[in-house]
């Protein structure tokens, strides 16, 4: 067990070599770790994501659709939070808010009672194009199409439409060249609303909760998108299982962890997201942690997200 090397054992040198005790990786700022090897949650060597070199243009974009039909699991907030660490490494962030409750348009300080036209009008009206829906926010290179509840409306009205799956496809393909990545809020359910998402989508990001039960509800997703791609959308791509809500507490989190690495291998990604009450509170303040608390573990997490994927070839 206790290994004698010639160099460790000093208190501080302990607690800075990582992730055996159970911390999450969040691969924290400034935490220039030393010459160890930092291991995931699962055990795998943790690569150190480089950070991404800047883009010289800008586009074709990848859309990515954050899916999950369980509610409360981080599809928000991970929708939010990657969009605005992608934006800081210079990407150009396109989020869509394809959920009636208009969640993510609030978290970037959108206020979804006041909109003239909004998601619902660019899948309903021909007439309306993406720039007419399109908001800034505060964050640099990040952009919003907001929805609210007139997006409920849709999910019935879409139903006698010609190719009714395709209407997010066509409706974001004058968005592709302005955007580097458009990230796709889904509702939580398995609807027309999220069909279209995985239509329009070149990869899936599925956020999970780290609870017992959270698994059980995978297996119906992953055959959703299995049927999207045979019959709508045969590129598409599972990018990655996030797993959220992790309490480095819990051996139940880590349990659950290491079970999704069994069943889905290396869908599993690296990265993973700690529960933590800033994020109910960077919600509240209608912004990304990124930005509320920008030297928390949580933004580092999300920032490291950022990182893996690109470095998975998932966004530009
Ligand atoms: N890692 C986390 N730790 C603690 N709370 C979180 C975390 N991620 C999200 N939350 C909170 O949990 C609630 C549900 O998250 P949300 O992203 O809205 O889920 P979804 O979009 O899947 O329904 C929100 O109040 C959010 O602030
Ligand atoms: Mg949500």
């Amino acid at each position: 067990m206790t290994q004698t090397t010639t160099s460790d054992a000093s208190p501080t040198a302990a607690s800075a070599t990582g992730p055996a005790a159970g911390t999450p990786l969040f691969g924290g700022p400034g935490g220039e770790s030393p010459a160890e090897p930092r291991t995931d949650v699962v055990g795998r060597p943790l690569p150190d994501f480089a950070e991404p070199a800047p883009l010289a243009s800008h586009g074709p974009a990848r859309i990515v659709a954050m899916c999950n039909q369980k509610g409360g699991v981080g599809k928000t907030t991970t929708t939010i939070n990657l969009g605005a660490a992608l934006a800081e490494y210079g990407r150009r962030v396109l989020l869509v808010d394809f959920d009636p409750q208009g969640a993510a348009s609030v978290g970037v300080g959108v206020n979804p009672h006041e909109l003239d036209l909004s998601v619902y009008n660019l899948l309903m009206d021909r007439d309306v194009t993406f720039t007419d829906v399109l908001q800034t926010t505060a964050i640099e290179g990040l952009d919003v199409l907001p929805a609210n509840i007139d997006l409920s409306a849709a999910e019935v009205q879409l139903v006698g439409e010609v190719a009714r799956e395709s209407v997010l496809a066509r409706a974001l393909r004058p968005a592709l060249d302005d955007y580097d990545v458009i990230l796709v809020d889904c509702q939580p359910s398995l609807g027309l609303l999220t069909v279209n998402a995985l239509t329009a989508a070149h990869g899936v990001l599925i956020p999970l909760e780290c609870e017992f039960f959270a698994l059980r509800g995978v297996a119906l997703l992953v055959e959703t998108i299995e049927k999207v791609r045979d019959r709508l959308n045969p590129a598409l791509e599972i990018d990655g299982i996030l797993p959220t809500m992790y309490d480095a507490r819990t051996l139940h989190s880590r349990e659950v962890v290491a079970r999704v690495h069994e069943a889905f291998g290396e869908t599993l990604l690296h990265t993973i997201i700690g529960r933590t009450v800033k994020f109910p509170d960077a919600s509240v303040a209608a912004e990304p942690i990124t930005n509320y608390a920008p030297a928390h573990a949580g933004a580092a997490a999300y920032r490291q997200l950022a990182r893996e994927l690109v470095a998975r070839g998932d966004t530009a």
